[in-house]
């Protein structure tokens, strides 16, 4: 049975997303930019990252809390060993409805048969351009999109359900919007614009950077017919729209522009076994050490529920260059988005 537990703000916890590493193959400018994550970066040692089994007791308990959505994140997910293993351990668990990963897709012909036969429902794939040299440069590895494009087409094949994450930065790709859209159209992908957020104090973010949804959707209108669409849950991220007689969707993330944390049902654990109850508030609750001092299932469930009943975060809401200016960071590498 579930206990439904809610926040300050009155905001049930129903999604949890757990970052399983914090190395990527990939050094994207907005989040991992490689004058920083270069060769001498101190990356977690194994012993740092939760194991598996304590990834399972934990989102057992997150669960029995009111959790219905899991989502794997990074860095890159399946950087981590034998991934798959895990999810059939995710899948298992009674009461959860949503098990999804986000990757850059690289690593998806590899693993995506034995993701979906683990039991992962969907896979949010991450692609910024379709121009091979300005991905590779805003990969930071010259990475051209057709790894990418392999990963989408094998995460299809398997069965999984997949979207396309596009962060969208001024002056960098915003060029593709049009083309990501015809191409994502054409392909029946769902496909979703992000503004550019501050997350972590590497990316050197500006608000004069960030392309809003409004902007985006102008562009789009000059080009496409689109009728707005109910959300599918209670809290979805995503603000969507569909081609007029098609049943594809495009979706906006909209962090900047217009707020979503009035909805947020979301907690996060690092992958260094910290949980954070915002993506922007960098005082993380150290759940690691706490599993890891013996302790009840009773114990840990009191522990979770104790910082939840407490959570007031609403970051987007007020973001100003004063709360910008005094937040402790948190890297998007250990949280994952
Ligand atoms: P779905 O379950 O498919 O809706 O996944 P999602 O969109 O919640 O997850 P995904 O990992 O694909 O994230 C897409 C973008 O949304 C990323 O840029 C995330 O950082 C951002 N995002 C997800 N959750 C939150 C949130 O709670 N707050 C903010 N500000 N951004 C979020
Ligand atoms: N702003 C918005 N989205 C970001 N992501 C990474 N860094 C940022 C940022 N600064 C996205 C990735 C991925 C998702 C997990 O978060 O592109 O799709
Ligand atoms: Fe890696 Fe994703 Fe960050 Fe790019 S955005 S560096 S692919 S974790
Ligand atoms: Fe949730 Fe924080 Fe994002 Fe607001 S800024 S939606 S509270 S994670």
């Amino acid at each position: 049975s579930k206990s439904n537990i809610t926040d300050e703000l009155n905001r049930p916890l129903r999604d949890l997303r757990i970052s399983v590493i914090d190395r990527c193959n990939f050094r994207c400018q907005y989040c991992m930019p490689a004058e920083i994550f270069g060769p001498d970066f101190a990356f977690l040692p194994k012993n740092e990252l939760l194991s598996y089994e304590e990834i399972e007791r934990l989102a057992k308990i997150f669960v029995s809390l009111g959790v219905e959505k899991i989502r794997l994140t990074g860095g890159e997910p399946l950087l981590r060993k034998e991934l798959p293993t895990l999810v059939a351990k995710l899948a298992k668990i009674e009461g959860l409805s949503d098990i999804g990963l986000t990757t850059n897709g690289v690593l998806l012909p590899k693993y995506a048969k034995d993701l979906k036969e683990a039991g992962l429902q969907r896979v949010n794939i991450s692609l910024d351009s379709l121009k091979d040299e300005l991905f590779g440069e805003i990969n930071g590895r010259n990475v051209g999109v057709k790894p990418v494009i392999k990963g989408i087409k094998a995460a299809q094949e398997a069965g999984l359900g997949v979207k396309i994450n596009m962060v969208v930065k001024k002056g960098l790709n915003d060029e593709e919007i049009i083309p990501m859209a015809k191409f994502c159209k054409d392909n029946e992908l769902q496909l979703r614009f992000i503004e550019y957020m501050d997350v972590g104090s590497t990316n050197g973010w500006r608000m004069d950077d960030v392309v809003t949804k409004k902007e985006i959707y102008d562009m789009l209108k000059e080009h496409y017919l689109l009728e707005p669409v109910d959300p599918d849950y209670f809290g979805e991220v995503a603000k969507r729209y569909r081609y007029e007689g098609t049943n594809v969707d495009v979706g906006f993330i909209t962090s900047v522009s217009e707020s979503f944390c009035s909805s947020c049902t979301r907690s996060r654990l690092s992958a260094n076994g910290q949980l954070y109850t915002c993506l922007f508030n960098g005082e993380g609750h150290d759940i690691k050490t706490f599993i890891r001092s013996g302790v009840t299932d009773e114990d840990i469930s009191g522990f979770v529920s104790g910082i939840w009943h407490k959570r007031n975060d609403r970051y987007s809401d007020e973001r100003t260059d004063e709360t910008r200016a005094k937040r402790k960071k948190l890297e998007m590498s250990y949280i994952g988005g």
